[in-house]
């Protein structure tokens, strides 16, 4: 693997499961693989998961992780190609990227889209910059539009618990992704990304559900079924991914904020005994019930403990390849 931007940079999503898994039972098992090699973790946004799951990954790889929180500390850094610098940024990434390449093996970084303008946060163009300009692997730690560490989090989480699940027969879970309220416009990319990523798994019924308006893009959803119908979608659910996104199509608004949306122990009745997911950090009572997170079926810890495994598997993966 040369870089981990999207799922289309992996061959295989199982293997890169199992990998994960495998680290999850001997997180030592590769100690040395990482030995004097570095890696440096760019945040221009705030972050404690992905942050602190990349340090330990790539320390439990004998991997040195110097982290950088650009977006505080470091100097603005303009990302157009040919802009006239006579505003608020200082540093061109054509000029900071190279320098980058040379302190450090691997590149991981973490932006947010603006929310502004789609065609710029849809063309990735800050991710895109550094993989030109650094010259070395490039992993996101969530990007404009994807959150690759997270949804492959997501997909050895469901594997796991349906590893762990005697009752399980070997069909296909249904899994359903639903929109959730919140009191922010957020970005789409955790759902964009989960979409995609079970998407390409293939081994589940995938079932989106959002209210009018919500419509993701297609570029990720096609081959979900997707209705605005909640109670619907979560009929014989076996897995509820909840996630807010604001609008796709009028960019980045809130059109509803409507409570009805919020999962309660209640719309989880008509599922097959859901388990619940979501990434996190999740505002309680507004996106997801109290009842809900501190009870029996969510996996929300067990799932934000499974970064570690995850970026150890990509870290593992481009190590060796
Ligand atoms: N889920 C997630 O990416 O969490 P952080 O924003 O804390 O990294």
């Amino acid at each position: 693997m040369k870089q981990f931007i999207s799922v289309n940079d992996v061959k295989q999503i199982d293997k890169l499961v199992l990998s994960a898994l495998a680290y999850k039972a001997n997180p030592f098992s590769d100690k040395v693989l990482g030995a004097n090699k570095r890696i440096g973790c760019l945040f221009l946004n705030p972050s404690m998961r992905t942050r602190l799951s990349t340090q330990i990954a790539a320390q439990n790889l004998g991997m040195e992780c110097i982290v950088f929180n650009v977006g505080q500390e470091g100097w603005a850094l303009e990302f157009e190609e040919e802009a006239i610098m006579s505003g608020n940024t200082v540093e061109h990434v054509k000029d900071a990227a190279p320098i980058l390449g040379k302190y450090f093996d691997i590149l991981a970084i973490r932006t947010f889209p603006s929310l502004k303008n789609r065609e710029d946060d849809y063309s990735e163009l800050y991710i895109k910059q550094f993989i030109k300009y650094a010259g070395i692997p490039v992993i996101s730690l969530e990007s404009a539009t994807l959150h690759p560490l997270q949804s492959l989090t997501d997909i050895i989480t469901i594997q796991e618990v349906l590893n762990s699940s005697n009752s399980w027969a070997g069909d296909k879970p249904k899994i359903v992704l639903t929109w959730a309220p919140h009191v922010k416009p957020l970005p789409q990319c955790v759902a964009n990304s989960f979409a995609q990523w079970v998407n390409a798994w293939g081994k589940a019924d995938f079932v989106i559900t959002h209210p009018e308006d919500y419509e993701l893009s297609e570029e990720f959803t096609k081959g979900a079924i997707i209705t605005h119908n909640q109670e619907e979608a979560l009929k014989d659910a076996d897995f509820v991914y909840v996630k807010n996104w604001s609008t796709f199509n009028d960019y980045g608004k809130i059109y509803t904020n409507d409570p009805g949306w919020m999962l309660t122990n209640k719309k989880l009745q008509p599922t097959n005994h859901a388990k619940v997911m979501h990434c996190l950090p999740v505002r309680r009572n507004v996106e997801l019930s109290d009842e809900i997170l501190d009870g029996p079926d969510s996996l929300v810890t067990q799932e934000a403990a499974n970064r570690v495994w995850a970026a150890q598997a990509v870290l593992g993966e481009i190590l060796t390849g």
